[in-house]
């Protein structure tokens, strides 16, 4: 996927909180260091890989494909992508509001680490706090932390 129809489906999947993010910011983000994409026909999740740390960036399903495991299964391919390249541990910032994305993250394993008040400031109505969750990441076979 290009960064322009990352940033097509960005904004058909973050209608509020928070901002779409544009062609340019997903070029910039790809061209990073540590940064890697796991994408779909109909979503895409992106991390950045830091020392041992991996944050999720984004993740996001096309409105029309949620409730099929989409979003369930790029979320493992990311966290498989981050454990392979020596994170031991994965943290995601989520508007506190968010209820279908608390629940997938739940669901995977996900436990509040911190609390961002105000974070998020969608276009309109008022800021939206943001939950800092956090998973220890298990290598699978064959992964080698980097040294
Ligand atoms: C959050 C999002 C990525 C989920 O994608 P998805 O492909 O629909 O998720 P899945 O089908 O893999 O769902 C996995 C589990 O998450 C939970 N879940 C997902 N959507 C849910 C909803 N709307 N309400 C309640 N639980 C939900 C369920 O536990 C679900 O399992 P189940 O379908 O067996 O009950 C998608 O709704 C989305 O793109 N939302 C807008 C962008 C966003 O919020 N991204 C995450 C912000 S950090």
């Amino acid at each position: 996927m290009n960064p322009e129809a990352l940033a097509r489906l960005h904004a058909r999947a973050f209608t509020g909180a928070p901002r779409p993010w544009s062609a340019a910011e997903f070029n910039a983000l790809l061209a990073a260091p540590g940064v890697q994409l796991a994408a779909a026909d109909a979503g895409f999740a992106l991390i950045r890989v830091v020392a041992g740390e991996a944050e999720l960036l984004t993740l996001a399903v096309a409105p029309e494909a949620r409730r099929r495991g989409l979003g369930r299964a790029l979320l493992a391919r990311a966290e498989a992508r981050a454990a392979e390249s020596g994170a031991v541990e994965m943290f995601l910032e989520v508007a506190a509001d968010n209820a279908a994305a608390l629940a997938l993250y739940a669901a995977a394993g996900y436990a509040r680490a911190g609390l961002r008040r105000g974070y998020y400031h969608p276009a309109s109505g008022a800021a939206v706090d943001a939950l800092v969750l956090r998973k220890a990441l298990v290598a699978t076979a064959g992964s080698a932390p980097l040294s």
